[in-house]
């Protein structure tokens, strides 16, 4: 049975929510790392995902700029980068320069990938949907990667940006 409920209580049910990190370089070149949750596959063939990126940020500048960006899948370890790259903002930080952060050269855009993330996505820029305060980017993956190693994914596990991996 249901009880209708505010948006703002029923919404807190959605945890565990899957985080990823997405990276596109701006005009300068410099690599700017984003962590988001509002992310989701929306065509298997050809495969493509989509980010939603809020307005104010600067990742929506770099994005634009650059039309390609590398989704990864960061590891249960990586909760620290996680929180780093989703609370700095690229117009006032070189977040990797700050953050030690192994990356590797993505192979088929221009952008990097994360050494340490379960998976990596290269996408080039397909579209993009105003939705409200953010923009919704589609990516069509060109280039997959997956870690030599086995790794579990992070995830926010509770409100206020608390991350965790899920069994
Ligand atoms: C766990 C987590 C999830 C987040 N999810 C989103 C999201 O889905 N969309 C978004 O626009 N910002 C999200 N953020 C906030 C951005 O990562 C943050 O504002 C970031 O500093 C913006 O960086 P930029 O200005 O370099 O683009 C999230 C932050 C964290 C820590």
């Amino acid at each position: 049975m249901q009880k209708q409920a505010e948006y703002t209580e029923a919404i807190k049910t959605k945890y565990p929510e899957q985080v990823v990190i997405a990276i596109a370089k701006d005009k300068a070149g410099r690599a700017n790392p984003v962590t988001l949750g509002w992310t989701m596959i929306v065509s298997g063939a050809p495969p493509m995902m989509a980010i939603a990126v809020a307005k104010k940020h600067y990742s929506i500048e770099t994005i634009r700029h650059s039309k390609c960006f590398t989704i990864a899948f960061p590891s249960s370890g990586m909760a620290e980068a996680a929180l780093f790259f989703g609370s700095r903002s690229g117009r006032d930080v070189d977040k990797l320069a700050e953050f030690d952060c192994k990356t590797e050269p993505a192979e088929a855009i221009d952008s990097v990938l994360l050494a340490d993330a379960v998976a990596n996505f290269e996408c080039t820029l397909e579209s993009e949907t105003e939705a409200g305060d953010h923009i919704i980017f589609v990516g069509r993956i060109v280039c997959s990667h997956a870690n030599t190693e086995p790794k579990k994914r992070l995830y926010t596990v509770g409100p206020g940006h608390k991350l965790g991996s899920v069994s």
